[in-house]
């Protein structure tokens, strides 16, 4: 059986640590979103499949059993598209999805809906840290003439695509230290992301925290309801226990 791993998180990265040296067939796949990802110690494929007919082929030509689904909260159509392809071929999929962010004592968080929603939101001299990546930033453009500060793994090649905005270029991980010093050099007023929950990211909330400045947190997309083969999972340990007992 040769098992095939959704990548594209620091989960991901871990389940593949966790099977390296387990003696299973397994290849992990990345979209090809990051430039120069961190190589996985595992055989890995890079780049989208070509949409739902091109997918289901890989599953046949490369003899795939099951799936983990390892890839981020907010990477819904992937997501969606492996929970429905698996469940008509009955194919085990299992699908790792960490809790969300729950706001504590001193938090100032409102969830959002939609990035739009943040324009009403902030006063007019607001510096705004999007910390929400690169496929939601044009939803983002009722911002336009506000000072934004968009953060992404790579340099863009395309200019920002609003008037007032601006990059700002970092590489996970982060630590609360550095996006305090970070967010004060930048004079940031509002915080801005997704609801993905985890580790990872959490350091960017602790120092909003820190500074109390308000934060905006983007609702994940509802997660795919589940068939008979398959389950979901929270950590990278669960998805580890599904794979052996398979
Ligand atoms: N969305 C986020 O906020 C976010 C944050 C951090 C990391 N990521 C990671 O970035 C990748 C892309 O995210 P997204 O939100 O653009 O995904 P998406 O909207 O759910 O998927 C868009 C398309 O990207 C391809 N794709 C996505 N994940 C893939 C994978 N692991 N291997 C091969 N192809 C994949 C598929 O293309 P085809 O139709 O051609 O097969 C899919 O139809 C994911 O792996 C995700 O884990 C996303």
């Amino acid at each position: 059986m040769t098992l095939l791993l959704l990548a594209g998180t620091g989960e991901a990265k871990r389940i593949a640590w966790g099977l390296a040296d387990t003696g299973r067939s397994v290849v992990a796949s990345l979209a090809g979103v990051t430039r120069s990802p961190d190589p996985l110690p595992i055989p890995t494929r890079i780049g989208g499949f070509g949409g739902e007919a091109a997918f289901q082929q890989y599953l046949s030509d490369e003899g795939i059993t099951a799936v983990v689904d390892a890839t981020h909260p907010f990477a819904d159509q992937i997501t969606n598209r492996t929970a429905r392809v698996c469940g008509a071929l009955g194919l085990p999929y299992c699908q790792v999805l960490r809790p969300e962010w729950v706001a504590e004592e001193k938090d100032d968080w409102t969830e959002i809906s939609a990035p739009h929603e943040v324009a009403d939101l902030v006063p007019p001299d607001a510096v705004v840290f999007l910390g929400t990546g690169r496929q939601t930033l044009p939803e983002f453009a009722n911002l336009e003439g506000r000072r934004v500060l968009a953060r992404m793994i790579d340099a863009p090649m395309v200019p920002f695509p609003f008037e007032g905005g601006e990059f700002v270029i970092g590489r996970p991980p982060f630590d609360v230290k550095s996006e305090v010093a970070l967010f004060r050099a930048l004079g940031v007023t509002h915080l801005v992301v997704k609801n993905s929950g985890g580790k990872g990211g959490r350091p960017k909330l602790d120092a909003a925290r820190q500074l109390e400045l308000p934060v905006f947190l983007l609702d994940r997309p509802k997660a795919p309801n589940l068939g008979e083969t398959a389950t979901r999972v929270e950590t990278v340990q669960g998805a580890l226990e599904w794979v052996a007992a398979l």
